[in-house]
């Protein structure tokens, strides 16, 4: 059976996340762990808080509380809502674990141990105003590379660039915007990550198939930029994992703790670890996705993540777990492929947390059910360029997709077969060249769709599994039953019978991106055969004459233009 590993960029714990980052990691990340379930793998598809550093720290001082109790209620609150988006993790865990500090401890160590980390005595940004060092996002510039007026001091948001605080220009104090600031000399761990230049260029080549988009970032870091630099590891702050050498303390970093880019990607592997935990497993049931001598040399581990996040998945993180392994006794998984992905954005702008500009998971989920929302984002996910969310294109979207298309196709044939042979599929009746041809396109088509899904090709994906709906319209238009029951009441038992099926393979196509329908389309047929449509005319003869099956209600609303314009003009501004 094949192993999938499957792990989601894990959500800063800082808020709530809006539909640029949904679509951007998490959903995406579902989407083909339903499919590789569906497929009949074996999957386990992990996802976590991302709870140390600055982000979590500001949040925590905004909200009045102190930061761990941030941390919990927050993870509640973003467990929730993904429950309410149908996010099928398997554990959604926490980088504040137990087993995220003793692992990224462990690690630390093991590159000490590989000559890989070094003590740098080095300039950190002080503010007199905040009595306190300004790490990371603690301060705020203009970007060195690009001129981006509100960089932060780990990263520039608008090119992608790894920052130091002492490399933005005009710099200010994220929690005051003071500038008066000094800069200080304070002793840091570093890691050694130019020494691995060589490795990391050579594995990336390997990855001819990865998307270009996740290549190319690479490549500029590794290569034409300083993205390969030496990185410090830890900072003066007092949330995050404190640095230790394995179990043992580390002399001169006392009161310091890992910075989060260091523990959060391993937070990816200690998650299966709170997996295990949580679900009476073992050290061997984990370690059997995680360590390539213990069972995992056959595990495919794909990573989902915005373009923001490829520097770290490309290269620190890699060259963390090739350090690691130095004497070859610790093999950890290397990922296998890394989809990556650009900006949605909001209406004519960006999305944006800081500024509570668009539309957020949990204000998306109390206007309407989460599929209308899987539907359009996965269908308009930004593959190849950025994207834009507009509540007209979203409006045409659910109308003529879901409701036109798919909820007409059920809603007429459950319709119609009620009226006229009552509900069960009707007996009597062959099918013929229609149904043959029918037959014939949706293979074409569902291999089509397997094609790009294998490929997390996405859009393509949703573009076919539109066309493999709009196939069932076309058959019932042309087959007209309701003309034929007239004159030929057994050739119409046989389109129903053949549509009735329909509804079915939908349901089992359709189920990564659209999992409640599937639910409901499942039960109005009263089946729970959801496998997978090896061959198409053996799918659509699992519902045999005179089973029974209900009428569903409507599976998919219109949205109307009041209710558009309602919204339109309810999330215009900023949120408060
Ligand atoms: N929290 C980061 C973000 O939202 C992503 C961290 S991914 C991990 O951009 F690899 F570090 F875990
Ligand atoms: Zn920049």
């Amino acid at each position: 059976m094949a192993r999938t590993l499957i792990t989601s960029a894990i959500p800063y714990i800082n808020g709530i996340k809006h539909l640029g980052n949904l679509v951007g990691s998490q959903l995406p990340a579902d989407l083909y762990a339903r499919y590789c379930r569906g497929r009949g793998h074996e999957v386990m598809f992990l996802c976590a808080t991302d709870e140390h550093g600055t982000p979590a720290e500001l949040a925590a001082t905004k909200a009045g509380k102190p930061v761990a109790e941030f941390c919990a209620e927050m993870h509640g609150i973003q467990a929730e809502i993904a429950r309410g988006f149908r996010l099928s993790f398997d554990h959604f865990g926490r980088s504040s674990s137990p087993q995220n500090h003793a692992l990224t401890q462990h690690f630390a160590g093991r590159l000490a141990e590989a000559g890989m980390i070094g003590e740098v005595s080095e300039k950190q940004v002080y503010s007199i105003t905040d009595g306190r060092y300004l790490p990371d996002r603690y301060i705020e510039g203009t970007c060195p590379n690009c001129g981006y007026d509100s960089a932060r001091g780990d990263q520039c948001e608008n090119c992608t660039k790894q920052l130091d605080p002492t490399d933005l220009l005009n710099p200010r104090s994220a929690i005051s915007g003071s500038t008066d600031l000094e800069v200080r000399e304070t002793k840091h761990l570093y890691l050694r990550q130019s020494q691995m230049r060589d490795r990391l260029n050579g594995w990336i080549d390997e990855k001819s198939d990865w998307p270009v988009l996740t290549t190319s970032i690479a490549k500029k870091w590794l290569n034409d930029g300083d993205g390969l630099q030496d990185r410090g590891i830890t900072r003066d702050l007092d949330w995050g994992v404190p640095v230790k050498n394995g179990t043992q303390d580390w002399p001169g970093m006392e009161g310091k703790v890992f910075y989060v880019w260091f523990d959060a990607p391993i937070e990816y592997i200690a998650c299966a670890g709170e997996w295990a935990e949580a679900n009476g497993k073992t050290d061997a049931d984990w370690q059997r996705w995680w360590r390539t001598d213990m069972g995992a040399e056959d595990v495919n581990y794909v990573q989902f993540m915005g373009k923001d996040n490829v520097p770290f998945h490309t290269l620190s993180f890699p060259a963390t777990i090739m350090g690691a392994n130095f004497d070859g006794k610790e093999p950890w998984k290397l990922v296998d492929y890394i989809k990556s992905f650009n900006y949605l954005n909001y209406d004519g702008g960006q999305f944006s947390t800081s500024k509570g500009r668009g539309v957020f998971m949990d204000q998306a989920l109390s206007i309407l059910p989460s599929d209308y929302w899987r539907w359009w984002l996965l269908s308009h996910v930004p593959e190849s360029s950025d994207s834009e969310f507009t509540w007209e294109n979203f409006q045409v979207s659910v109308n003529k997709d879901l409701a036109d298309v798919l909820g007409n196709f059920v809603s007429r044939i459950t319709k119609f077969c009620r009226s006229k042979f009552g509900e069960e599929v009707p007996a009597g009746g062959s099918y013929g060249e229609r149904e043959q041809k029918l037959i014939a396109d949706l293979t074409t088509r569902v291999r089509a769709y397997e094609g790009h899904m294998d490929a997390i090709d996405i859009g393509k994906a949703a573009r076919e599994l539109r066309a493999i709906w709009v196939l069932g319209n076309e058959y019932l238009q042309s087959a007209a039953p309701w003309v034929t029951f007239k004159t030929d009441p057994e050739a119409a038992a046989a389109s129903v019978r053949l549509s009735l099926n329909l509804i079915r393979l939908y349901a089992v196509l359709s189920a990564p991106f659209i999992p409640d329908a599937t639910d409901s389309l499942l039960a109005a047929v009263q089946s729970d055969d959801r496998s997978w449509p090896t061959d198409i005319a053996e799918a659509l003869a699992a519902l045999p004459a005179g089973h029974a099956f209900t009428t569903p209600e409507v599976l998919f609303s219109k949205i109307t233009d009041e209710q558009r314009e309602d919204w339109q003009q309810r999330f215009s501004g900023v949120r408060d």
